[in-house]
């Protein structure tokens, strides 16, 4: 009964004006609630960080991310329809993350999207974590349309993607084994800071000087477009081993600035590469590790003598946050897919093309 009235209304959404979407994220470490008309257009963005909780286990923790979810989720929800100046009878559906990302992290959130498409008779809308990491760009970047390349760089995934519409998203590439801002962190741990690494690894960097090899012979891009973390995270560690059974002091911040050069360098020039043999002329930024000053910069700089166009999200769109779950769902409205019913599960494994 329920299911049959919410399909109903979908059917109806596409052909209105204006459809208002709450999208919810909780995948890892942020409870986020959003409300988003039209897909572009932010009427509420509200994000409860655990990072100072997972700060003292030096990384999340699953289980401790769960019961905080579950502790701030409703009270998120209800500020995001108090920001946006709306009723929950305004809102038009419900998106929710249900991968990939942590199981127990997720679930909070599909329970919580669930309780809610059911007691407002609205349909719920299943959302791919990293494909709205992508549409976050829709937000900011309100001319932006398919298709473009997107670099796919956060803390679970680092990926080379041809964007062929507002619903297709081929890899074309991407990490064999760790993630790009998995390395930040591991190498931010060997370096003894805090958690998250990425942005303190950005913050040193700024004061160093790139010079360090840590490989001898470091390859060049990889046609298959296929990259690697771990080897140069291990090169690291080789390097802060070797010096510290010498007793020698090692300058930090040149070690920061020489493995986030190394660690984007690779990319950038693998996604340019991507780019131009997929004849595409826009290549947006994407995830987490896209706050990284020195990947927006080289992007920027390499993409301009290549005449790419560039499109970065703001430092706010980068990290989790429900607009971007609500920007992706808008698109999956507009173009009748991905309504899910009242036995959504959560997908920790969900692969990046899939819905
Ligand atoms: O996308 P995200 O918020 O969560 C995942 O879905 O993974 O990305 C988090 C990752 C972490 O690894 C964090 O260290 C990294 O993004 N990160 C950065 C910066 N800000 C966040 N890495 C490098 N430089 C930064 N400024
Ligand atoms: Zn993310």
């Amino acid at each position: 009964m329920h299911q049959k009235l919410v399909s109903q209304k979908f059917n109806r959404l596409q052909s209105q004006d204006d459809i208002i979407v709450l999208g919810i994220e909780t995948s890892c470490d942020e409870t986020a609630v959003a409300v988003v008309k039209n897909g572009r257009q932010v009427l509420s963005n509200v994000i409860y960080s655990q990072i100072p909780i997972h700060r003292k286990f030096g990384g999340v923790v699953p289980e401790v991310a769960s019961r905080n979810h579950l502790l701030k989720i409703n009270s998120v929800v209800d500020k995001a329809v108090k920001d946006a100046k709306l009723k929950l009878s305004d809102i038009d559906a419900v998106a929710v993350t249900h991968g990939q990302g942590l199981l127990g992290a997720l679930l909070v959130g599909v329970s919580a999207a669930k309780t809610l498409a059911y007691s407002l008779q609205i349909p719920l809308i299943k959302v791919n974590h990293i494909q709205s990491h992508i549409c976050a760009n829709f937000i900011e970047h309100q001319n932006l349309e398919p298709p473009f390349l997107a670099i796919v760089a956060s803390g679970g995934h680092t990926a080379i993607v041809k964007v062929e519409s507002y619903t297709d998203y081929k890899v074309l590439g991407g990490t064999e084994d760790d993630a790009i801002g998995e390395a930040f962190d591991k190498v931010a741990r060997l370096l003894g800071l805090p958690y998250p690494g990425g942005p303190e690894i950005d913050k040193l960097a700024k004061m160093g000087k790139p010079a360090i090899e840590f490989y001898k012979n470091p390859k060049g891009i990889n046609k298959a477009l296929r990259l690697s973390y771990s080897g140069l995270k291990s090169a690291v560690a080789n390097y802060i081993n070797k010096a510290n059974m010498k007793n020698e002091k090692i300058n930090v911040a040149d070690v920061c600035a020489s493995f986030s050069k190394q660690a984007v360098d690779t990319l950038v020039k693998s996604a340019v590469f991507a780019a131009k043999s997929e004849d595409v002329n826009s290549i947006v930024l994407a995830g987490g590790v896209a706050a990284n000053s020195y990947l927006r910069e080289k992007l920027t700089i390499d993409c301009a003598t290549q005449n790419i166009m560039v499109f970065i999200p703001p430092m706010s769109l980068c990290t989790d946050n429900g607009a971007m779950v609500a920007s992706r769902a808008y698109f999956s409205i507009t173009t009748g897919n991905d309504i899910a019913d009242l036995t959504l599960n959560a997908r920790a494994n969900l692969p990046l093309s899939e819905t």
